[in-house]
């Protein structure tokens, strides 16, 4: 089986081929930070025609270093949803061309699965997991039970992490994308000089609220100006422990619910390795036996890409005897290859759509989740 999948719902456009087996074939990007950093941020209008001028030669790109032609796919996988309509748009539009002209399958996928599911293609997850997502858009824990089967234990009541780190950074003058300059930033800063605020840490629930620590961050940096570069680098080491402080409490509080709703001990991992490593269908790998007695966190999105929120999970997994397992830092920030993989995974359960498949702005993973008080609710 051969699936291209095709990504544009921010500001990276993507295209990959990736196989049954879970072998990444092409996996070809174009970000368009160049674009967006004279204005701090992605503007969806510019977002969209960008994608518009390169998506087709990234997809030919991907084709031959896949050294596959399209007549040689079994499906066209597209991101839907969510994301900015407009570049939603755009490769909805390409795939449903392709497929429509070479008579393939359409897989609509959404782009928050495709983070879900990273984790399969890589390292050969095994349903159920626990899962907390955090990207530009979204900050969630989640149970993974299955492709399409998503139970939503906590989400944030505001500002997304990476946003929060985004916005930090243009705060600080770091630039954008903010993510990896903060991280950068704060490698030689002192974590404890600021006391910012952990916000929600002893509520008893998963939900998290980050903007109040975003204008913490903003009023210690008035206080400073004019800032030294010594000042800058404190700050973003505070803001980062304060955000790995309370991923850590809200990560650990999930992982009780999940222990205890799912009755996991020994049965979520498959062993070393990527999904391509595994004999078998992939389809078989919530079947298969357990070979790890331990139960799994999977972090995917951007934000997962930043090692000092990787050590801090990984310590919190030590102690509460769950295997942590993060996709590469090229697979954790947007990319096509998840696309493609969740395209795959739908396609072997014959999960299929067809040319009226819309683009969505918003695509909650568990619709059914109760609103969270607060806000300008992200869920
Ligand atoms: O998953 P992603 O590429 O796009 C969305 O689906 O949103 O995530 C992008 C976000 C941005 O907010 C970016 O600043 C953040 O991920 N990010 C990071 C790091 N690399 C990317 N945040 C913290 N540390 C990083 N190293
Ligand atoms: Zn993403």
């Amino acid at each position: 089986m051969r699936v291209l999948g095709i990504e544009t719902s921010c500001d990276e456009t993507a295209a990959a081929v990736v196989s049954g087996e879970g072998e990444i074939l092409s996996n070809v990007i174009r970000s368009q930070i160049d674009e967006h950093s004279p204005y701090g941020g992605v503007v969806p209008e510019i977002a969209a025609r960008a994608h518009v001028e390169v998506l087709d030669g990234l997809i030919e790109q991907a084709m031959a270093e896949a050294g596959t032609g399209f007549a040689d796919l079994d499906g066209v996988a597209v991101t839907s949803g969510p994301g900015l309509i407009g570049g939603v748009m755009v490769g909805l539009m390409t795939a449903k061309a392709i497929a429509s002209v070479h008579q393939k399958p359409l897989i609509a996928v959404n782009h928050l699965e495709a983070h879900a599911l990273s984790a399969r293609l890589t390292d050969g997850v095994a349903f159920p997991y626990l899962l907390l997502l955090v990207s530009g858009g979204h900050c969630q824990l989640l149970i993974v039970r299955g492709v399409g089967d998503f139970t939503r234990l906590g989400t944030t009541i505001d500002d997304a992490v990476g946003e929060a780190f985004d916005k930090t950074a243009k705060l600080l003058g770091l630039g954008y994308p903010g993510g990896p300059a903060v991280e950068a930033a704060a490698v030689d800063g002192d974590p404890d000089r600021f006391d910012l605020p952990r916000p929600l840490l002893n509520r008893d629930d998963c939900h998290f609220s980050l903007s109040g620590l975003k204008t913490a961050v903003r009023r210690e940096a008035e206080k400073l100006e004019p800032m030294t570069d010594k000042d800058r680098a404190d700050l973003c080491a505070s803001f980062q422990a304060a955000i790995g402080d309370v991923l850590a409490a809200k990560t650990g509080r999930a992982m009780e619910t999940f222990v205890s709703e799912e009755k996991v001990a020994g049965a979520a991992m498959l062993g070393e390795g990527g999904a391509h490593r595994q004999q078998g269908p992939v389809g078989d790998l919530g079947t298969k036996t357990a070979l790890s007695p331990r139960p799994v966190l999977v972090t995917a999105g951007g934000v997962a890409a930043n090692q000092f929120l990787r050590n801090r999970l990984s310590n919190l997994c030590a102690d509460k005897g769950f295997n942590l397992v993060c996709p590469p830092p090229a697979l954790c920030t947007d990319n096509a290859a998840m696309i493609a993989w969740a395209g795959v995974e739908r396609l072997r359960l014959g999960l299929v759509d067809d040319v009226s498949a819309p683009a969505r702005a918003r695509w909650p993973l568990d619709p059914g989740a109760p609103p969270v008080g607060g806000a300008g609710v992200k869920a």
